[in-house]
């Protein structure tokens, strides 16, 4: 059933090219309009959405929070992501016009279930983003989005996170389609743009995976990493961190690159592993600006820099131990690639260390309790 590869991580994160394809065929009509799987509510409600609230757990989160970025941008309204454990504890605003989006691969998380139940009781519809067709989260559902990664079998998610990105974009497309946010053509344009998404995550997986293999063996012995990202860099050093805590048993913390100066860079020393996701620095932006002067930081204290930057990008090289490239692609879509080396990766660190990479300790492929 591995296809031939050593382990089911193996495989799956080389499926990341085709869940992303994957998940984007089926989504027009014959008008070429955006369509989701099912729906059972109005147009007119779905219209008249002016709230997103996104719930979901570890990796599918991260997947959220990606999507806060584009939703709000496309659509401009106001998208929160929160753990769906937190949320349901909380009193959270909820009206008939706030819609729940549920991001679940297994569709069986029992903390996302109940704040989706939750969601329901007060009033609010919810949609699902999910990777199993029939299973309960899309079931309990208003409308779903499911995700085709495939059957995903490793504990640690790889071609489902890619997948659930991508239709939460397609989400914002749709929901700026029916409320007029944006013109036909700019969403053909973006769509057109999320097509050559996969051909760009191969050449990730073609032409990077020996440098990243060497910087595993370089790392084999640091005792904990930080990463840190800005923009949807952010949500990408998260789901990088996690990736190499779950399955090479390594301490990281992931965070938002703006913090270091607020805490965190009292943690770097002479040695330090410090993964940075360097946004693209056409135009210069204050955002890959930014990003660059907090490798500088990290630097000047002697950090170990391993940075992911877009091919040919001067200043990221710099200030790099170790550069993972990637082909340019818009900022907004650059997570898809950004996350590939650092499941590569986790992945690397964890066969080099002799760990089962599909089946941590500890973990469970679906946490079907509370
Ligand atoms: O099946 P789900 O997407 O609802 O699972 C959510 C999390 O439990 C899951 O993403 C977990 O964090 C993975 N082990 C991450 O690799």
């Amino acid at each position: 059933e591995k296809g031939g590869w050593p382990s089911f991580m193996d495989k799956e994160i080389h499926e990341d090219p085709e869940a992303v394809g994957n998940t984007l065929i089926g989504r027009f009509n014959a008008a070429g309009d955006i369509v989701l799987d099912e729906v059972r509510i109005a147009l007119e409600d779905f219209k008249s959405i002016d709230k997103i609230i996104v719930v979901a757990c570890g990796t599918a989160s991260y997947a959220g929070m990606v999507a806060k970025y584009a939703i709000e941008h496309w659509v401009r309204i106001p998208v929160e992501i929160e753990l769906a454990h937190e949320f349901r504890y909380r009193d959270p605003i909820l009206t008939p016009r706030t819609l729940v989006v549920a991001i679940s691969q297994s569709g069986e998380t029992m903390d996302t279930l109940m704040a989706l139940r939750h969601a329901r009781e007060q009033g609010s519809r919810v949609l699902a983003i999910c990777n199993t067709q029939g299973s309960t989260i899309p079931r309990e559902s208003d409308a779903v989005l499911y995700t085709h990664a495939g059957p995903e079998i490793a504990v640690a998610s790889t071609k489902a996170f890619v997948a659930q990105i991508v239709a939460a974009y397609m989400l914002g497309l749709y929901l700026a389609q029916i409320k007029g946010t944006m013109f036909p053509d700019e969403i053909r344009g973006i769509v057109a743009q999320l097509k050559a998404m996969p051909a760009k995550i191969q050449w990730v997986l073609d032409t990077q995976a020996e440098t990243v293999d060497k910087a595993a063996k370089r790392m084999l012995n640091a005792h904990s990493f930080l990463f840190l990202g800005r923009h949807v860099g952010y949500p990408v050093a998260m789901e990088g961190a996690l990736k190499l805590k779950e399955i090479a048993y390594t301490f990281t913390e992931g965070f938002a690159a703006g913090e270091l100066k607020h805490g965190p860079i009292a943690l770097v020393d002479e040695g330090e592993p410090v993964v940075v996701i360097v946004p693209s620095a056409r135009g210069r932006n204050t955002l890959h600006n930014k990003v660059i002067s907090g490798i500088e930081e990290v630097k000047a204290r002697g950090a170990f820099t391993i940075v992911v930057a877009e091919e040919g990008d001067p200043d990221a090289e710099r200030y790099a131990d170790v550069v993972f490239w990637r082909p340019a692609c818009p900022t907004l879509l650059s997570p898809l690639v950004d996350v590939v080396p650092l499941q590569l990766f986790a992945m690397d660190m964890a066969n080099l260390k002799g760990y089962d990479v599909d089946k941590p300790r500890n973990l469970a492929k679906s946490v079907t309790v509370e």
